[in-house]
């Protein structure tokens, strides 16, 4: 079967792409960059794209593909969020999925699967309360990001099936939110970040790849799902687990205001926030985690 995956070179993407050209799919990637220059792999290609709210010549590659898969965006955490960078998360994706859902929209042969990225951040900061994708969205910047970005995929739901990735704290060891968790626990410094208590609703990196290939194919897969572990845990239940993973005490907490004066509003909205969200759509559905303790996820993820 044909995928694309938009935004297919990134930590998350370049994973998938490499998974189901595996199991024998031909992958191709919509890049903002040349599509010569990219690394080549095994029944993986390159197209090129602007993700502008239009669709180009890149457009003739969704019809007849089984699968369009949206992960494109500006990474959330890479700068720190003044009004520009703001307006950047919110542009990057909400014109890049305006363009996909058109080009499905006028596909000669309709793929039969839009699987749009958003996160748990769409349910803003919620203490200890247990979120389905029942749940109604938060009110801050990134929970209306998210709201707006699956409004807009939602576009595509009279042309085919919409399915929403409600995507939590992604566990590896090279990509994502752990690599910068780690030099703290390694020099013997780590611990709770602000008062512990906020949930991370993470999940294994193989199972997101799991998860989202599972989509592809899974019929009643539509709508929101949350992709996260059925089992978040507290920030401070997570450090205690990295230490024991590291070998390593996790004692020493990094007070709330240090972590909002070194990183603005970003701090409280990725860091001192959390969310017990629960995946039950997709084990509703069949789907089965692989990683389903924080314990056993870290061992081989660090491993
Ligand atoms: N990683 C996580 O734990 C996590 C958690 C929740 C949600 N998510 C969401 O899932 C999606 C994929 O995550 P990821 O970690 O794989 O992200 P990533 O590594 O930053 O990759 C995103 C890709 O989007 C493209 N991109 C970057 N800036 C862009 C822009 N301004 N306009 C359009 N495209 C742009 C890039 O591809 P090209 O340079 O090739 O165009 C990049 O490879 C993101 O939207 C992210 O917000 C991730």
């Amino acid at each position: 079967m044909r995928i694309i995956i938009a935004g297919g070179s990134g930590f998350l993407g370049s994973a998938l792409a490499r998974a189901l050209a595996t199991d024998g799919h031909d992958v191709t990637i919509l890049t903002r960059q040349s599509s010569t220059s990219q690394p080549s792999q095994p029944r993986v290609s390159f197209v090129s794209w602007a993700p502008d709210g239009s669709v180009g010549p890149w457009g003739q590659t969704v019809s007849g593909a089984i699968a369009v898969i949206n992960l494109a965006g500006e990474s959330i955490a890479a700068k720190r969020w003044s009004a520009a960078q703001k307006q950047k998360l919110r542009n990057s994706r909400l014109l890049a999925t305006r363009s996909l859902t058109t080009a499905i929209r006028q596909a000669a042969a309709t793929p039969a699967v839009f699987i749009s990225g958003s996160a748990v951040g769409y349910y803003g900061d919620r203490g200890n309360e247990t979120l389905t994708e029942a749940s109604a969205p938060g009110t801050d910047f990134l929970a209306d990001l998210a709201k707006d970005w699956e409004e807009s995929a939602s576009d595509a739901a009279h042309a085919t099936r919409v399915a929403l990735v409600r995507t939590g704290i992604v566990l590896d060891r090279k990509g994502g939110a752990l690599p910068k968790m780690l030099p703290p626990f390694q020099m013997f410094v780590g611990g709770p970040l602000g008062s512990g208590t906020q949930y991370m609703p993470w999940i294994h990196k193989d199972d997101w790849v799991r998860m989202v290939s599972w989509m592809i194919t899974a019929e009643g897969a539509r709508g929101a799902l949350n992709a996260t572990s059925p089992s978040p845990v507290t920030n401070a239940e997570f450090s205690k687990a990295l230490g024991r993973a590291l070998k390593r005490p996790s004692l020493l907490p990094a007070p709330g205001f240090a972590l909002r004066i070194a990183l603005g509003e970003m701090a409280d909205a990725l860091l001192l926030s959390g969310q017990r969200a629960l995946p039950v759509r997709a084990t509703d559905l069949g789907f089965s985690f692989r990683y389903s303790n924080i314990d056993d996820a870290l061992a081989n993820v660090l491993a």
